[in-house]
């Protein structure tokens, strides 16, 4: 029996092409191998959307250099985001990488294994879904679904369009009963996953068309399903309808991820975004009025070329109007062949430095501050599993996103997928602490 082994970086799409990576290798015979020394296939899905996850990955490669070295039968292959911007450039800098392709190459990697090539491949064409691969879920209760591939957007900084492809919607029928056989399967909690899902359906033509909207009201009409997610949405493409089915569907939760990247309409316009700081604020105040208690999170960058103090200072002031419940901020990294890259007025490291402090800063004080609303209130959280710091104590999630450290009467403790009612009794800028009351019933 072959056995693999496979280390993921990047978003939950690359993750979650990981988990049908491991089904088919797994349909094909291989077993997961507890690490890279005992593996036959040593596999990555890489990402590049920084430069730090290019440098984190080159380390690792290091190891599987060293392995193939000493077994040369064994198999090194990589996939995902860096694998596509790299093509075979890939072979020239890595000899000893025999199999490299995109993320839409998944399929391939098992014609290559299945295959007598003695040479190494490289797979790097868009083609459709690998929606249709079984998969090995990391965990039982949660599921991602993948509905669409690709970006059709021109943000400058971005490296994904030229990763993932076009955008590609998949059939709202194929999706809803992807989704029931999931929920089937024990799932109460789906991720619908895309580079930008609200403009999901677009590309559709014909009868078996759906626009975003009512995607999500046919997944919550899905019997078994408690909670819907889903990232990332694009502000521009934030209507009125989506903002409603958050306070009309039961299963979509109170959360809501709104990239903003910059605060200053400049710097919006430069970035590509098609929206600025007013229509960011307006989708803001739009959420707000139909689901006051909604949680919003967002993606900011901070040094792109050209960014002033002054453009700066607009970033931080919408950061305090809007008063974030988290916020993943990110320094900005030229990447190949983006127009950013190339851009004058490139920022010094300690420029951009000085500005994240600040940011971060007034992002955990906001986030602070606005967790307190939490406090006192019994929220539904769904059990994850035992805390990481305290094995006595449990870890879910509650809709809003927020995680909770929780203690329950022992002989009484809910598992795993479980929803537990519990009382909030402290909050910080990241998690909730508190006890659980009793489980709570089934939507
Ligand atoms: N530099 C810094 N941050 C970036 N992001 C995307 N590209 C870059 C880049 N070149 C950030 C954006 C995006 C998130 C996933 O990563 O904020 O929303
Ligand atoms: Fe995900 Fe983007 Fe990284 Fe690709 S480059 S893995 S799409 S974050």
């Amino acid at each position: 029996m072959k056995r693999y082994h496979l280390t993921t970086f990047g978003c939950q799409m690359n993750e979650h092409d990981s988990e049908r990576m491991k089904g088919m290798l797994e349909s094909l015979g291989y077993r997961e191998a507890p690490g890279r020394e005992e593996a036959d296939l040593i596999l990555f899905n890489t990402c590049s959307i920084r430069e730090s996850a290019d440098n984190r990955f080159v380390a690792h490669l290091g190891e599987a250099k060293r392995l193939k070295t000493e077994n040369p039968e064994r198999v090194v292959g990589v996939g995902g985001c860096w694998s596509q911007s790299m093509k075979e450039r890939v072979f020239e800098r890595f000899p000893f990488v025999d199999v490299a392709f995109g993320p839409g190459q998944i399929p391939k990697l098992a014609e290559f294994l299945t295959s007598d090539s003695l040479t190494a491949q490289g797979y790097f064409e868009f083609e459709g879904f690998s929606g249709h691969l079984p998969m090995k879920r990391t965990r039982e209760f949660q599921g991602w679904v993948q509905i669409s591939v690709g970006c059709n957007c021109r943000c400058a900084y971005c490296i994904v369009p030229s990763t993932r492809g076009r955008e590609v919607s998949r059939p709202p029928d194929e999706l809803v009963a992807e989704v029931e056989r999931l929920a089937a399967d024990g799932v109460r909690e789906v991720t619908l996953l895309g580079q930008n899902v609200n403009s999901y359906g677009r590309d559709l033509r014909g009868e078996g068309r759906a626009s975003f909207a009512e995607l999500l009201a046919r997944v919550d009409a899905v019997e078994g399903i408690d909670r819907i997610r889903y990232t990332s949405p694009h502000p521009k493409d934030m209507r009125e309808d989506v903002v409603r089915a958050h306070a009309e569907l039961g299963a979509l939760c109170e959360h809501i991820h709104l990239p903003l990247q910059s605060g200053s309409s400049r710097i919006l316009k430069a970035m590509r975004r098609t929206y600025d700081r007013g229509r960011y604020l307006d989708r803001v105040a739009l959420i707000r009025e139909h689901v006051p208690d909604c949680a919003l999170t967002t993606d900011i960058i901070v040094g792109f070329p050209g960014e002033t103090e002054a453009d700066f200072e607009d970033t931080l002031a919408v950061v305090e109007e809007v008063g974030y419940d988290s916020a993943f901020t990110f320094v900005f990294s030229p990447r190949r062949e983006t127009e950013a890259a190339e851009l004058k007025g490139q920022l010094s490291h300690a420029v951009k430095r000085e500005r994240m402090d600040r940011l971060v800063e007034a992002v955990q004080r906001r986030a602070s501050e606005r967790a307190q609303r939490f406090v006192g209130r019994t929220m539904e959280v769904l059990v994850e599993g035992p805390s990481r710091k305290d094995p006595d104590r449990l870890r879910g999630r509650t809709r809003h996103n927020k995680t909770v450290h929780f203690a329950a009467e022992p002989g009484a403790a809910p598992a795993p997928g479980e929803l537990a009612e519990v009382e909030i009794v402290s909050a910080t800028s990241t998690t909730l602490a508190g006890e659980a009351k009793m489980l709570a019933a089934a939507r």
